[in-house]
């Protein structure tokens, strides 16, 4: 089993809309995959709670970082090929006791120099911890591709590794997590909120071959 944790200090940085969104894509793509949500706030069990289906969503909110380990072998063992572990966006040990067990974090970031100070501490601790792990540009405005350049630029000056990709601002984002679904299964979708779908399912397919997951379904080789 494969454990991707998404981590990063900052808070609304696009922690729990990634969780959910790679968990889809891998479903999707026949990966047997289970959401862990550790943030007290329930962002994703509530979102689990609505949906009622595939990828489920499991809680551990201890502190006790044993019960986390314990939490991963328990998915393990029921047959999981991929752990997506969704974490909370303020100072505590719960986002250091996952990244310790996860073979790649993510860590999502707004691209503003804020934001870029704000995941300083997430990248360093990962960084002690020699746990793999990339940042992804999130909620990137749609109006404008000079944020997205700037951030990259400053990723590069600091030697941070970063996915290439992004994902962009839309409405239908949010709105797609009412339902407990993501913006990958609504139908009818326009032509814009389509690219919102493509941006998660490449985010997918790179982070597969970042882990070195076979492809399961030809269709998303
Ligand atoms: N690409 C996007 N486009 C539009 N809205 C987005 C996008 N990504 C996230 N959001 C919205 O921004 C808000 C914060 O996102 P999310 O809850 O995923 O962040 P988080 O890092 O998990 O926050 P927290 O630190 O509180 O756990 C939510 O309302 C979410 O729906
Ligand atoms: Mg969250």
């Amino acid at each position: 089993m494969k454990k991707v944790g998404i981590i990063t200090a900052k808070g609304g940085s696009g922690k729990s809309t990634l969780a959910r969104h790679l968990a889809v894509a891998a479903d999707q793509a026949d990966f047997s995959t289970v959401i862990l949500d550790t943030d007290p706030q329930g962002t994703l069990r509530d979102w689990g709670e609505a949906r009622n289906k595939e990828p489920h969503v499991i809680t551990e909110y201890g502190t006790n970082p044993d019960r986390i380990e314990q939490a991963f072998k328990r998915i393990e063992a029921a047959g999981a090929d991929l752990l997506i572990v969704d974490t909370q966006g303020h100072s505590s040990p719960i986002p250091t006791n996952v990244a310790k067990l996860c073979d790649l974090v993510l860590v999502p970031m707004r691209p503003t120099p804020d934001d870029f100070r704000a995941i300083k501490g997430t990248v360093s601790m990962l960084q002690d911890r020699r746990v793999p792990h990339f940042v992804v540009l999130s909620q990137c405005p749609t109006n404008t591709p000079r944020p997205k350049a700037e951030a990259y630029s400053l990723l590069k000056k600091a030697s941070i590794p970063a996915w290439m990709g992004a994902i962009h601002m839309k409405g239908i984002i949010p709105s797609s997590g009412i339902s407990g679904e993501t913006v990958m299964e609504l139908e009818g979708l326009t032509d814009a909120e389509a690219k919102s779908a493509d941006e998660f399912r490449s985010l997918f397919t790179w982070m597969r071959r970042e882990l070195d997951m076979k492809a399961l379904n030809p269709a998303i080789a």
